[in-house]
Formats: structure tokens, sequence, C-alpha cells
């Protein structure tokens, strides 16, 4: 099973589907949002407003436009409130929403960033633990995407996301 973690922008990775940590409206804001919006131009959000609200857990999917992918998943993840607040759910579904997505359209190589893990504020290494389970669990079952690639902006993002990796990979090899 290919699943990488790389350190840096994912704006530059070249990938079939790169993802975008959205907001509900679709209407861009900052961190990975405002990067990618940056990098793929305005035809980005001109189709983003067309496509209505989306709902914390769930995803959609547009043109790429100017960045190195043919698709960008938009998935909204939740708001960390202390956890009482169904966010575990809610995080694994938009990963697992946004690989079925990626899988109609036929996508082998897909991007994430570290979803929610900024300004809605969810503890990195519990975030990086679900997100890795859920790729796996769903790579495990589909044909597609064959490949995944976490790439992560922060050196304490990197750590946490290798780690979960790694402790995916000693679990799948224990009897
Ligand atoms: N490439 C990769 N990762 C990035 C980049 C980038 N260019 N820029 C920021 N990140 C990282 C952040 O360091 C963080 O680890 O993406 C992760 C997610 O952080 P946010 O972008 O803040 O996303 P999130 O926590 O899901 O919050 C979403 O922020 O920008 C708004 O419109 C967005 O309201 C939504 C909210």
């Amino acid at each position: 099973m290919q699943i990488y973690v790389e350190f840096g922008d994912i704006t530059t990775i070249t990938s079939d589907v790169i993802v975008n940590a959205a907001n509900g409206a679709l209407s861009g804001g900052g961190g990975v949002d405002g990067a990618i919006h940056r990098a793929a131009g305005p035809q980005l959000l001109e189709e983003c407003l067309t496509l209505g609200r989306c709902a914390p857990g769930d995803a959609v999917i547009t043109s790429a436009y100017e960045l190195p992918a043919r698709h960008v998943v938009h998935c909204v993840g939740p708001v960390w409130y202390g956890g009482e607040r169904n966010e575990d759910r809610l995080l694994a579904s938009c990963h697992h929403r946004t690989l079925e997505l990626a899988a109609e359209v036929g996508a082998h190589h897909v991007t994430f960033p570290a979803i929610s893990c900024g300004a809605y504020r969810f503890p990195i290494n519990r975030a990086a633990t679900i997100a890795a389970r859920t790729v796996a669990n769903f790579m495990a079952s589909q044909a597609l995407p064959d490949k995944v690639t976490f790439v992560c902006f922060e050196r304490k993002t990197f750590r946490a996301f290798n780690k979960a990796i790694e402790e995916l990979h000693s679990s799948q090899q224990s009897p």
C-alpha cells in the first residue's frame, strides 16, 4: 500500500487530486485553502461558488485549473470542540468521502494536507492517526486511488503523520 508523508507546500505537488481543507461555504480562506486558491487562480473560486454549501464530514470535487493536478477535492473537516461533537467520526468521514470522489474520477494519486489541524484546532497526533487509518482502510478495499501522500507544512505535523504511518505498518505486520 503506497501511503507517503512529505514536508512542504501542497500546491507544488503533482498529483491527480489535491485535497483542500475548505470551509462549509467553499468560499476560500487562509491556510492551505488560501494557498490552493492562489495557486489555482480565480476560476477555482468561481466554480466553488456554484456548488452551494458542503457539510462537515463531506466533500465536493472541482477542476484544478492552474494547479499541477486534474481535480481538487474540497473537504470540510470538523472544528475541534474537545471531542464531544463527533469530531473523530467527521474527520474520518471527510477523508473517506474525498477518496470516494477521487475514485469516481479514476484518480491514482491523491494528496492530502493535514485536514482540521490548523484553524480548526484538531489535536495533531489524533488527527494523523484517524487520517492514516481511514486512508489505509479505504485503499485496502478499493482499487483506486493506489497512492496517497500526506503533505505537511510544519515539522510537528510531519512528525505526527510519519508516526501514524509507522504505527499503521507495524499493526499490519503483527500476527
Ligand atoms: N501546503 C500544505 N499544508 C498547508 C499549507 C500548504 N501550502 N498551508 C497550510 N497548511 C497546513 C497547516 O499548517 C495545517 O497543518 O494545513 C493544515 C490545515 O490547516 P488549515 O489550512 O488551517 O485547515 P483547517 O484546520 O482544516 O481549517 C479550515 O481554515 O482556511 C480556512 O477556509 C478554511 O475555514 C477553513 C479552515
